[in-house]
């Protein structure tokens, strides 16, 4: 089976492609590499005949013959521009990646479907995010796929409006589509502009970590593993025009996630030479939560990772991973944003 990644050069598309090449699939990876410019690697990949990887963005125009010469069996949409802050402070780029991005890639596939183009059972999976529903309180139940889609800042209503536009495709042309909701993952080959990798970078180099507010606000952490397979799941057995959640059942607030951190890599030492409280970020959600019972029901699906290990396996990567991190904390890409946000 052909599948195309589209930002497979990201956290969780290059996860997914590793996984996806383990488990025999062909993997066309594309990417802009707008986050990094500092392209992965791995073994696995760099030996794979069944691997190939193109630059390229999910709105060029030559998209449509792309995936049409390619004859996919399906696409999975990574590609994104995914940092909350980065779209406080400039959303323009969410718009057109997160919403122009995804029609150009469903109006050349709908366009290759109606041509009969593409192979028989073609499906185009839209990975989203459970920030699609807003924020909930302490004791708001978890958000399942029929909660009320309430974006609150540029990033998740630019998501949410492509989840809409994917549903409209289903239910107006039939579209293949299915989608997937996660909630805050972690794990290998996460950029340090996201809260875990940023705490073990500072640890590392006995910097202080900015913690938002009161850092009492609750993520409900994942690993991307655990993720990861739920796609496989829906790719192998999801069905079109359903939408998916992916959680990992493991709530934390923000500051006892940063101790659990610091305890690993500096056990005993005192958490406060290590964290700064810093201005909030604006509109911050208060909490996220998810309801998965949909998944373990219709893909047999249940994440494997309690966040304890999880935690444990990903500051013991990034501990032997420290060249990866540098080369993409070099990166001319990286060392902009820092200037911009910090
Ligand atoms: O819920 C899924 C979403 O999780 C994904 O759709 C997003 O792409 C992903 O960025 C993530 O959003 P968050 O805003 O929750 O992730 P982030 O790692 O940026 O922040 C996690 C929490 O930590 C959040 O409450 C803000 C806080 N934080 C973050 C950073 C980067 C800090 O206190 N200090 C920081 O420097």
């Amino acid at each position: 089976m052909r599948i195309l990644v589209t930002g497979g050069n990201g956290f969780i598309g290059y996860n997914f492609i590793l996984m996806a090449l383990y488990n025999e699939y062909e993997v066309v990876s594309v990417d802009n590499l707008s986050v990094s410019s500092y392209k992965n690697d791995n073994e696995l990949i760099d030996t794979s005949d069944s691997y190939k990887f193109y630059e390229k963005d999910i709105r060029d125009d030559d998209l449509k013959t792309f995936i049409g010469d390619h004859k996919f069996n399906a696409i999975i949409n990574f590609a994104a521009q995914t940092h909350v802050d980065k779209s406080i402070y400039s959303d323009a780029e969410f718009i057109s990646s997160n919403i122009i991005g995804v029609h150009n890639m469903i109006a050349s596939v709908k366009d290759l479907l109606d041509k009969r183009s593409l192979p028989d059972n073609f499906k185009f999976i839209q990975i989203s995010t459970d920030e699609v529903y807003g924020s909930l309180s302490s004791n708001e139940d978890a958000f399942s796929e029929k909660s009320v889609i309430k974006p609150t800042n540029p990033y998740s209503a630019s998501k949410a409006s492509a989840d809409l536009l994917c549903m409209s495709y289903y239910k107006t042309h039939s579209f293949p589509v299915v989608v997937t909701r996660c909630s805050n993952n972690y794990g290998p080959y996460q950029y340090p502009e996201k809260l875990i990798p940023l705490a073990i970078q500072k640890i590392q180099n006995s910097n202080r970590i900015p913690i938002y507010g009161d850092g009492r606000q609750i993520r409900d952490w994942i690993h991307v593993e655990d993720h990861c397979r739920g796609i496989l799941r829906v790719l192998e057995s999801g069905h079109y025009g359903e939408i998916y959640n992916f959680g990992g059942y493991s709530e934390i607030e923000n500051i006892n996630c940063i101790k659990k951190i610091i305890n690993q890599i500096s056990p005993g030492e005192d958490y406060n030479n290590y964290i700064e409280y810093v201005k909030d970020r604006p509109g911050h959600d208060t909490r996220y939560a998810i309801n998965a019972n949909k998944s373990f029901e219709e893909l047999s699906w249940k994440p494997k990772y309690n966040f304890d290990e999880g935690i444990i396996q990903t500051v013991n990567w990034y501990k032997s991973n420290q060249e990866w991190l540098s080369n993409h904390c070099n990166s001319d890409t990286y060392l902009k944003w820092v200037e911009k946000n910090y």
